[in-house]
């Protein structure tokens, strides 16, 4: 399996890929589906965003989203979107080397306050309680919100 940084112009070339991703993984079709990718790979157009893609024998298995923080007090701050693996490679451990990717990525870019939510009972929590995160209690909504501090190189 490969971890591949995806640009603007492989979304387009990934286009049917990650449409049935999208439907397969969060259930999201059509208009709403495209409306998506788009959004994306605008931000990954202008920097705002990183899409890494999990890549089995040529096949797109999973995703994740970092979204950049632009504010002016928010450099070292990045969101984790869209964790999602395909219902077919689900429990091999593809999420767990996409949330590494997204983590190590965020590093090299010198952002190391994560944040990431996740809906109760989605199956991603055990993971990102495996990966060290923290629940951010108090938080009201449907998703349950989640922190992580980095240990950068320099502190390392
Ligand atoms: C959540 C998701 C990304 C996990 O992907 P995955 O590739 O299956 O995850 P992994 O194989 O790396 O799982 C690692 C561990 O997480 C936990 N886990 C993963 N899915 C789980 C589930 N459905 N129920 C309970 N625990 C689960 C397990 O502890 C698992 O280890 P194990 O298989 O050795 O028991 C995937 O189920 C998915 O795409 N779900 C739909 C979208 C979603 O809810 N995304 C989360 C947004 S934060």
């Amino acid at each position: 399996m490969k971890i591949l940084l995806l640009d603007a112009q492989a979304c387009d070339v990934m286009r049917t890929q990650l449409a049935d991703l999208l439907l397969d993984a969060l259930g999201l079709g059509g208009r709403q589906a495209e409306d998506h990718w788009q959004d994306v790979r605008a931000a990954v157009a202008a920097g705002s965003r990183r899409l890494l893609a999990a890549s089995h024998d040529g096949t797109l298995v999973g995703t994740v989203q970092l979204d950049l923080c632009q504010r002016p007090d928010g450099r070292r701050r990045a969101d984790v979107q869209a964790l999602m693996v395909h219902s077919r490679a689900r429990r091999r451990g593809i999420g767990g080397v996409l949330l590494r990717a997204a983590e190590a990525e965020a590093r090299a870019l010198g952002r190391d306050a994560l944040r990431l939510a996740a809906a109760p009972g989605s199956g991603a929590e055990a993971l990102i309680h495996d990966l060290g995160y923290a629940r951010v209690d108090g938080a009201a909504g449907a998703h349950v919100t989640y922190t992580k501090t980095l240990l950068m190189p320099e502190a390392a």
